[in-house]
């Protein structure tokens, strides 16, 4: 079995989502035991954005510039490495009220018509294999739940479920530790309660 771990947050040792994605790791490789864990930080070691450059390179222009050409392998593995894996987890903060750019240019390389989604006759359909799991490690500062005055300002793990869903994930889990910035007890909570959710995952 293979497991890819991604981080996004760039607040390093300070990041709750990278706290609760490695405590998620660490429960499937309990669960698993012998799992083979690939791990990619996107904020220490991100890919460009996605320029005009990189689409022809696609469609099979040569490309000279070594640069371009390491990133656009990064890019490759990145959907290697998706396409690899039995378990996926994904620590992921708000930023702006959506994801970090870094894990977006990430889904900038996964998400390419042909190979992880194609439009056909009954519209989008999803590639990718259908017994991937998915986990969402959500950090954020204020709280979204439906009702909560902000609740439509929210395009981060629903965005993120909804996208890999369309790729054809349908088994996802978010871990969810909000209202980070009320206050430290309201910190101390959602992050223990979050923990909690990662003790009782049991597949
Ligand atoms: C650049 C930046 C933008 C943020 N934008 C939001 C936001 O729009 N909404 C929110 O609730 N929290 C926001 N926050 C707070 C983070 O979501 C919160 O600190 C969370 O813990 C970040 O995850 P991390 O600890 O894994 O880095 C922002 C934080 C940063 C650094």
């Amino acid at each position: 079995m293979k497991l890819l771990h991604l981080d996004s947050s760039v607040l390093g040792a300070y990041s709750v989502s990278r706290q609760l994605s490695s405590e998620i790791v660490a429960r499937e490789v309990a669960l698993h035991p012998g799992i083979n864990v690939v791990y990619r930080d996107l904020a220490a070691d991100p890919v460009l954005h996605l320029s005009g450059t990189h689409l022809a390179a696609w469609q099979g222009s040569v490309i000279e510039d070594p640069a371009l050409i390491a990133d656009l392998e990064k890019g490759g593995n990145y959907m290697e490495e998706l396409i690899a894996a039995d378990i996926v987890v994904i620590g992921a903060p708000m930023y702006n009220f959506s994801i970090p750019t870094q894990l977006k240019a990430w889904i900038d390389r996964v998400a390419v018509a042909g190979k992880t989604f194609r439009y056909g006759p009954n519209g989008p359909e999803g590639l990718l294999s259908k017994n991937k799991k998915v986990f969402i490690a959500a950090s954020r500062g204020s709280i979204y739940a439906a009702g909560s005055p902000a609740a439509s300002l929210e395009h981060h793990d629903s965005y993120l479920a909804g996208l890999l869903s369309f790729l054809g994930i349908s088994d996802i889990t978010v871990v969810r530790a909000e209202g980070l910035a009320s206050s430290p007890e309201s910190k101390e909570a959602a992050i223990s309660q979050a923990l909690k959710d990662i003790a009782a995952i049991v597949a």
